[in-house]
């Protein structure tokens, strides 16, 4: 809901309220985004007014040493106030919201109030880009229209509210109405000047195979900044970032959270000046941009996302997560449970054909996959990442009946058929840059620079939009494809557009994410029962922009299970579980070779979207009845590992996380360890979010254990001595097996909440049977909560 008392405008949402208000002068101030100061009842005008009042900086007399805004207002010093967007000129000498070089050369600009208007129940999408969606009435909008008080420019400030999932979002459009150009060098999607300072930045950042790993940096004094400048919203630096007060926690105190419903380079920055003030800004990286603007032209930026809580980390991961699965994820997968799948990637790489997958397929089909998909090369001559993206028919040699008969023959063993494609890219050895070498981002005449191997299609052209969306449509209309993988494997060098004049160069890499966005809109638009799923490298492109297309990614091209805990836990402070896919692989596994046991690496994968990606053809066959027990026990369980609310742990000694059904009647938890440590045998796992008052059955899936993993322990238990590695140990492993703990009881929610089930006494030196947990290095448990309904 949206009110307006006067020149006060308040965004209200369940449990926040937003203020500014409209200044003598014209300038948006910044009042209030905090806790809920009231119900709709109470919000009365006159109380908006007072409240508004008493928010408000009292100043009377101009401080020293500072540039105040014109005569008439000498109290007025930019520099320190606080304002719903800034510009650069007048005084206030902070990081600018929009910054522009006018057509004489002068910089100065002064965005004055023209009018407002709110509209409580709709609200109209960006023209340009993807942006939140409200499928009822739920949501409002207040447009504000500011003007620039010496040239004929147009702002417009979009505010949407989102008031069960406490949020507000912010976008802002820039018209030119005068009769000369201007050249735009920023524009920013949200500001958000907060009092004080000493606020804590959480950032995510990483590189490949290492996303999402959380930084804190208290802002003391000078600027922060989170960015990415690699043309994807990237690994480096993911745009979800959050602010908060020193002492919060998970379950309490102040905390914001912010993200950017974009693809592209960002920029989160955060400044505190020199009146202890904090100054919040989020949108395109103004560096490398910008933007002519003729006459008539408008530019728009994207849509920025804001959610406030007084309850912890905890509660702010549960507000982005509900409002990326309301508001952003769109389309047949919004709320429909994800197929587990076999990925042949890291269970073939490029050495696939035919035979080959079909045989992976069938060991997938027995133990209960239900989407096949054939990963890179199958296209062109793609032996090796070195050639073909750009030739997307399939190789004769590899797959002689073409996408059809694969298609076919994976249908016919029970399973759907995924795809992977690179529609972005194109290798220098391909049949597409012979004969379209001015389609790839080069600067001409220069040495261009590659990544894996291979250039990125200038999807700043209109024409290379419309070519590459069509070789995509034949593609996927070539077979009854369900699910397809959509890659970009490396950042933007030679970041030019042959296409475009030299004066739009600065705009090159925002008109190939706008270009991407078409090619992704027509082809969900004209394929929407296709799994989509994003990726780049991994997760060098996890952000609201691909969720609006795509409701999954792949978090990371590191499938370790262990390291895995860290990524995804990044992760679960934006998005939830339910868009970042997470897979079984082999162990050793291929990017850290740690061992790691089969059991952690699909409890692990259970938190995200589950699926495979392991040769299944050379599994034991122990494996492959453990792998099958975990397919069908996600299955009964996968709604609310998929869709619940997720909460970050609370245990001693382990790392945990549990997934709590929207009724809370069902909850799974898991815990996780590093390296063993001995004599360390008690430990117990702590739950969140269950009903107090409610009985549950707490329980786990017993597993054998193999006796090898005991070693030559096994003497003092044996008649006969066993030597390791010998014969007579892996016969004996055969018929012989060691029990695993039994987790059985009825416990109530308070109990299981405030102090958690004391587990099976750990393995330590001294002693093994059925009461002992098997825990060593890397070792997990998974235990299920059911309420018992009879109680
Ligand atoms: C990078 C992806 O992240 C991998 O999962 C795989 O699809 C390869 N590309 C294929 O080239």
């Amino acid at each position: 809901m949206i009110y307006q008392a006067e020149q006060i405008y308040l965004l209200h949402t369940e449990h926040t309220d937003y203020m500014f208000r409209v200044l003598p002068t014209g300038h948006l101030e910044h009042l209030y985004y905090g806790a809920s100061l009231g119900s709709e009842e109470q919000l009365t005008p006159a109380r908006i007014a007072e409240d508004a009042d008493a928010f408000a900086e009292k100043r009377a007399f101009e401080p020293g040493n500072e540039v105040v805004y014109d005569q008439d207002h000498k109290t007025m010093i930019l520099e320190d106030m606080r304002f719903e967007i800034s510009s650069y000129g007048k005084g206030d000498i902070r990081e600018p919201f929009l910054e522009i070089i006018h057509h004489d050369g002068s910089r100065t600009c002064d965005f004055l109030f023209d009018h407002a208007e709110i509209c409580n129940g709709s609200i109209t999408p960006l023209a340009t880009m993807p942006c939140a969606y409200a499928e009822d009435d739920s949501a409002s909008e207040l447009i504000v229209t500011l003007k620039e008080a010496g040239t004929g420019l147009t702002l417009e400030l979009r505010y949407v509210v989102f008031p069960k999932e406490d949020v507000i979002t912010r976008s802002s459009r820039l018209i030119n109405e005068s009769d000369v150009p201007v050249r735009l060098l920023r524009l920013m999607s949200l500001q958000l000047d907060l009092e004080y300072k000493g606020y804590v930045m959480t950032t995510f950042n990483g590189a490949w195979a290492r996303e999402m790993y959380r930084n804190d940096t208290t802002i003391i004094a000078g600027k922060t900044v989170n960015s990415s400048y690699t043309g994807s919203s990237s690994s480096r630096a993911n745009p979800f970032v959050m602010l908060s007060r020193q002492d919060t926690t998970e379950g309490a105190g102040e905390c914001w959270g912010f993200n950017l419903v974009y693809s592209g380079n960002h920029a989160e920055t955060a400044e505190v000046n020199a009146y202890d003030k904090t100054r919040f800004l989020s949108g395109i990286n103004p560096q490398g941009f910008s933007c002519l603007l003729e006459p008539g032209e408008a530019f728009e930026a994207p849509e920025a996302v804001m959610t406030y809580t007084n309850r912890g980390f905890r509660q702010l991961s549960h507000n982005m997560h509900h409002f990326v699965r309301e508001h952003i994820v769109r389309g047949t997968w919004k709320n429909k449970v994800r197929p587990v799948l076999l990925n042949s990637w890291e269970a073939a790489y490029f050495k696939i054909d035919e035979g080959k997958l079909l045989k992976l397929a069938k060991a997938g089909a027995d133990v209960g996959i239900e989407l096949f998909v054939m990963d890179d090369g199958w296209f062109g001559k793609r032996n090796s990442d070195n050639v073909s993206l750009g030739d997307w028919t399939p190789d004769p040699e590899k797959l002689p009946g073409g996408l059809a008969q694969i298609c076919r023959k994976i249908n016919d063993l029970g399973m759907d058929f995924g795809i992977w494609v690179e529609p972005e890219m194109v290798s220098e050895d391909s049949d597409l840059y012979r004969a379209h070498p001015d389609w790839a981002m080069t600067v001409p005449g220069r040495h261009h620079s590659e990544g894996r191997n291979q250039m990125i299609l200038d999807l700043a052209n209109p024409e290379v939009v419309e070519y590459m969306t069509g070789q995509m449509e034949s593609v996927f209309a070539s077979a009854p494809i369900r699910y397809v993988k959509w890659d970009m494997n490396r950042y933007m060098s030679d970041v030019y557009s042959p296409y475009l004049p030299a004066e739009r160069q600065g705009e090159t890499a925002h008109r190939y994410i706008l270009g991407l966005y078409r090619m992704m809109k027509a082809l969900t638009e004209k394929f929407p029962d296709i799994l989509f799923e994003g990726c780049a490298a991994g997760g060098n492109r996890f952000d609201l922009g691909i969720l609006s297309y795509f409701p999954q990614i792949w978090a990371s091209d590191d499938s370790d299970a262990y390291h895995r805990v860290k990524i995804q836990e990044g992760y679960s402070y934006g998005y939830p579980q339910s868009t970042y896919t997470a897979h079984v692989s082999a162990s050793p596994n291929h990017q850290t070779l740690r061992v790691t046991p089969l059991e952690t690496r699909f409890n692990v994968a259970a938190f995200g979207v589950l699926g495979y990606e392991l040769n299944l053809t050379d599994c034991k066959k122990a494996d492959l009845e453990e792998v099958k027990e975990q397919i069908a026990e996600y299955k009964r369980h996968r709604e609310m590992m998929q869709f619940g609310d997720f909460y970050r742990g609370r245990s001693h000694k382990t790392h945990t996380w549990t997934v709590v059904a929207p009724d809370r009647k069902k909850a799974a938890g898991m815990i996780v360890q590093g390296l063993v440590e001995p004599n360390v045998q008690f430990q117990a796992y702590r739950a969140v979010g269950l009903i107090p008052e409610a009985r549950y059955h707490f329980y786990n899936r017993p597993r054998k254990q193999d006796i090898r993993n005991f070693g030559d322990l096994i003497n003092t238990a044996s008649p006969i001595h066993v030597k390791q590695d010998s014969a007579l140990q892996r016969v004996l492993a055969r018929f012989v097996t060691m029990p695993g703990e039994k987790e059985d009881r009825f416990v109530s929610g308070a109990a299981l909440m405030n102090s958690g089930v004391k587990l099976a006494q750990a393995f330590s030196a001294t002693g093994y049977n059925e009461e002992v947990r098997y825990f060593q290095d890397f070792s997990s448990r998974m235990y299920y909560m059911d309420a018992d309904e009879a109680h």
